[in-house]
């Protein structure tokens, strides 16, 4: 983490937690997280428990995020759930393109591009999510596909939208694995990004996109893989199910 990027620890419960388990983690989280002068906090719960949670943030400085969306602002798509909807529930944040729905669900590039668009044009700050398979990797493609998911998803968006997207590094093997990147291999690859987002708009938007890692983050790794100068932050699993392992994370962002 570099000083001037504000860290960001994102909780994605997946789909976990009733509205009212949903109720009782945010309430614990919101009672329990220390002055959050220094970082940004986002919890991310499953669509039906959006609206109690965003209940339990009123006045907090915890934002409030979703999995997903379709990049149809309304339409006859049964099943679907819209940008608007989200934002009316009290989203500012929405996660797309995480690698769940691209492999369970065949979201492609262009998809993930229909829903950035429609995320920045509603103002929703999306938390794009990219990341490799470990046969990608060991093949030695990890640039090569993590660059086609930036460049796709981000394709003809202007630089100062740009600057207000937020990025997820998810290497695929280490999500819900326990297998973790090293924090050397995870800067490695948010230091190509940047240099990529450089390449797309210029060195100051770069510089202000943040980048978050993602994958089996746990409190005994996260200090090592925040302290390093391209991760800015974390998108956490697992372990933000847990009020406290969830709240250490947090706490190894400001220390
Ligand atoms: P994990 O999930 O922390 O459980 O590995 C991360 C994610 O899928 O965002």
């Amino acid at each position: 983490m570099q000083t001037g990027r504000r860290p960001i620890i994102a909780g994605n419960w997946k789909m976990y937690t009733t509205p009212p388990e949903g109720r009782a983690l945010a309430q614990a989280i919101r009672a329990r997280a220390e002055p959050l002068a220094q970082v940004d906090l986002v919890l991310c719960p499953p669509f039906t428990s959006l609206a109690v949670v965003a209940e339990c943030l009123q006045g907090s400085p915890i934002g409030l995020g979703a999995q997903n969306m379709h990049w149809e602002l309304e339409g006859a798509l049964t099943g679907e759930v819209s940008a608007k909807m989200l934002l009316t529930v009290g989203c500012h944040y929405v996660i797309l393109g995480h690698s769940e729905r691209r492999t369970c669900f065949g979201e492609t590039d262009a998809m993930v591009h229909q829903k950035v668009l429609t995320a920045l044009a509603v103002g929703l700050t999306p938390i794009v999510c990219v990341g490799e398979t470990l046969v990608q990797r060991e093949a030695g493609q990890t640039e090569a596909v993590v660059y086609t998911q930036v460049r796709s998803a981000f394709a003809d968006i202007p630089s100062a939208d740009l600057g207000r997207v937020i990025l997820a590094y998810e290497p695929v093997w280490a999500i819900g694995t326990g297998r973790v990147a090293t924090p050397v291999q995870a800067n490695d690859v948010h230091r190509r990004i940047r240099a990529l987002l450089a390449e797309l708009a210029d060195d100051t938007t770069a510089a202000r996109v943040r980048i978050q890692y993602g994958g089996s983050v746990k409190p005994e790794n996260a200090a090592a893989l925040l302290a390093e100068p391209d991760i800015d932050g974390a998108l956490v699993g697992g372990a933000s199910l847990k009020v406290e392992t969830f709240l250490e994370i947090v706490r190894a962002a400001v220390s």
